[in-house]
């Protein structure tokens, strides 16, 4: 199995290592900054002998380089700064996008593209267009981290562990996106059993800015800790072709109502990518919601492709 991560900065980094010590494939991990990957590529290779695996891991400034891949994951790109939103990227990081999407078009033809980079559902759509791949097989990781920050809010609010906790986002991975409290779950029994409406307002507000709310502390650069661990299970997931449902961003063509655009919902997820878009019973206000920014992702691409 050939995994390769295009982008080696934290996020890029990150899920190179824990792919690798997961023991999922054999990592390449490439940036155009020269000797970046290399280099990060030969650190992660002499941790081998601490944590006791024998991965492999190459890292290169080579497009080249994502030949015969199987799954590539794409984390290239702008982070955001402070007080940025993701959709200011839009215009560098499609720039970006688009040449790598070109080289995988070309080199990798059977892979599947896992897409990070934001603004994420943009990007995705963007890459599907310009790969031509099925939907299946290009799709992006957003909304599995936003509802892993869901999880982890509720859990703390009500100091249970999170393995406890089931919870629900759908939508883009950014200010539109849409915590669902009525599919969340504490061992079976709604959320509304346990938290008062009022709080379980402000957790789905401090959901939506959790992104944001790292940004701000950080200073530069954006969150790499659960980005990467959410990339990691999304390529676990298939590696294993364990078929687990998870909340990715995907084309859609006619489910939820909408047609030919990509946004945030529950997959079923497997060796040869999306095998199945889960329909939830949404509410028609969540289903508004959910279609007003599925037109915002399909307006803003129908901009970059023209
Ligand atoms: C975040 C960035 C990765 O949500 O989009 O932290």
């Amino acid at each position: 199995m050939k995994i390769s991560i295009i982008g080696a900065g934290n996020v890029g980094s990150l899920s190179a290592m824990r792919i690798a010590s997961d023991g999922l494939g054999d990592v390449f991990l490439i940036d155009v900054v020269k000797g970046l990957a290399h280099g990060k590529a030969l650190d992660l290779e002499d941790a081998r002998p601490l944590l006791k695996y024998n991965y492999n891991i190459n890292g290169s400034d080579d497009i080249g380089n994502v030949k015969d891949s199987d799954i590539i994951v794409i984390t290239a790109g702008l982070a955001r700064k402070p007080g940025m939103s993701r959709e200011e990227l839009l215009v560098k990081n499609a720039q970006i996008l688009k040449s790598i999407c070109l080289g995988i078009k070309e080199l990798a033809k059977k892979a599947i593209v896992v897409v990070v980079t934001n603004p994420l559902d943009i990007m995705t759509y963007y890459a599907l267009k310009i790969t031509g791949f099925k939907p299946s097989k290009v799709f992006g990781m957003g909304i599995s981290l936003d509802t892993a920050r869901f999880v982890n809010l509720i859990a703390q609010e009500l100091n249970l562990p999170v393995t406890d906790i089931e919870a629900m986002v759908i939508g883009a991975h950014g200010e539109n996106m849409l915590p669902l409290p009525g599919f969340s779950k504490v061992k079976g029994v709604s959320l509304d059993e346990f938290i008062s409406d009022d709080k379980v307002k402000l957790l789905v507000n401090r959901t939506i800015s959790r992104g944001a709310e790292i940004v701000a502390n950080l200073g530069t650069g954006s969150a790499y800790f659960a980005p990467s661990a959410a990339i990691a299970c999304i390529v676990k997931t298939m590696v294993k072709d364990e078929k687990r449902t998870i909340g990715l961003c995907s084309y859609l063509s006619g489910q939820y109502g909408i047609k030919d655009a990509c946004i945030g919902v529950p997959c079923r997820l497997g060796k040869n990518g999306i095998e199945q878009v889960i329909e939830l019973d949404i509410s028609q206000e969540e289903k508004a919601k959910l279609e007003k920014s599925a037109m915002l992702v399909a307006s803003a691409t129908a901009q970059l492709i023209a």
